[in-house]
């Protein structure tokens, strides 16, 4: 019940929220539900280009691609570059409170390539990482955010937080950071490698009764919404969404990257990366993982569809999107918005612009004139039965 009531809480705050974003706009509020309509539109050379504009959770975005959090929200510049290229917002890396805490080692990546013997000429279709969170001081970050939202007031900017299993901790951290003026707050409880030892990360989101805990925590605090980041690394991703959710959290995002080891070097016989002779577990992204990621976001968008339906939440897919004909997919699904963060340390972030050409393609051939004509369209009809019964 008292998660509940922080749900109940926060909605009827959000009026109060227009104060914090420039783009807030809570009469944009939709429903989770999917149109009905199908490509019964006739297209013709002189109408308009397909909209790609969504409004999530009250922002307002010119197109559905997030910089997913990692390198390519690393610091200011580069998440101003990412502005300037048109993403329609940015998550920036996952901050802490003690960045010092946090160290980063290199090498920290492995590939994993088409084409069996491993050659450095062959396609990268699987990445490998086993990198923490930011390891610059969260003051240095916080400039960063204020200095980006003074320049870009009509962007929005996403911070990305972590902390440990203290309230006042989760207390301050949320403080700190919605003063820059950030428009939302993504909530990391899906590092799969970092650092379970503290008590952060996939280790709150693989424990429903402390995401449920730590949740209530950030959702008391929060006055912007709230997305909470899911692991894949868990039996039902749609339990800790569900949690979430009831907790108080505006918007789930999925996935984070997939617990695994890239491979064994066969010169020295050790796990990859290996840092001074010793290796761990890390984390699996890119064009690999995109069906493991669409299943998981199918599994967690049916059951936002039938426990969650009416109320403005969101869903923000990934996982492996390079081309926005992936990214339709999610959206098929029933994201409102999709986030990249390998396909930008591959191809760049001009790259946003090949994602929205691609994205109007796919919306042409359908004769879809918006985001929602299509988003879940998806899901309609994904029960197959197995068995004859
Ligand atoms: C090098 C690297 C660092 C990452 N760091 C973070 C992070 O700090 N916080 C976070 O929530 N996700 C982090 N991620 C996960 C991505 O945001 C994303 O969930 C995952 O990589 C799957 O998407 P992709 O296939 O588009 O990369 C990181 C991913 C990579 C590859």
């Amino acid at each position: 019940m008292a998660s509940m009531s922080f749900a109940l809480n926060r909605f009827s705050g959000l009026a109060s929220k227009t104060s914090l974003s420039a783009d807030f706009d809570s009469s944009t509020r939709r429903s989770f539900l999917p149109p009905t309509r199908v490509g019964l539109k006739i297209s013709s050379a002189a109408e308009s280009e397909p909209d790609l504009s969504v409004t999530v959770n009250g922002l307002k975005m010119p197109n559905p691609f997030v910089i997913g959090s990692g390198p390519p929200g690393t610091n200011y510049t580069v998440m101003k570059r990412a502005f300037d290229e048109g993403w329609g917002a940015v998550i920036a890396k996952t901050v802490s409170l003690d960045a010092s805490k946090v160290i980063n080692v290199t090498p920290r990546y492995a590939r994993l390539r088409t084409g069996s013997n491993g050659s450095a000429k062959a396609d990268v279709i699987g990445w490998q990482n086993i990198e923490l969170i930011s390891d610059r001081p969260l003051e240095t970050m916080l400039k960063e955010f204020k200095q980006l939202k003074k320049e870009y007031p009509d962007r929005i900017l996403i911070a990305s937080v972590m902390e440990e299993y203290n309230k006042t901790a989760w207390e301050e951290l949320i403080d700190r950071v919605e003063q820059t003026g950030v428009d939302a707050l993504e909530i990391n409880f899906s590092c799969p490698h970092g650092m379970p030892e503290r008590r952060m990360g996939a280790a709150v989101g693989q424990d429903c009764a402390l995401l449920d805990e730590v949740c209530g925590w950030i959702n008391a605090k929060a006055t912007v919404p709230v997305w909470a980041k899911m692991t894949p690394n868990i039996t039902d991703i749609t339990e800790p969404a569900r949690v979430s959710l009831k907790s108080g959290c505006e918007g789930i995002a999925a996935i984070n990257t997939i617990m695994s080891v890239m491979g064994i070097d066969m010169k020295t016989l050790r796990p990859e990366p290996c840092v001074e002779g010793y290796s761990t577990p890390g984390g699996y992204s890119y064009k690999a993982v995109r069906p493991i990621a669409l299943a998981k976001v199918m599994s967690i968008a049916k059951m936002m569809k039938s426990e969650f339906s009416g109320n403005d939440y969101s869903l923000s897919g990934i996982g492996g999107v390079e081309t926005g004909y992936d990214a339709a997919e999610f959206i098929l699904l029933g994201s409102n918005t999709v986030q990249v963060c390998t396909g930008v340390m591959m191809h760049g972030y001009g790259h946003v612009k090949t994602l929205c050409a691609e994205l109007q393609d796919f919306m042409r051939q359908h004769n879809f004139s918006t985001i929602e004509d299509f988003r879940g369209l998806g899901i309609r009809c994904s029960t197959l039965q197995h068995t004859r019964t």
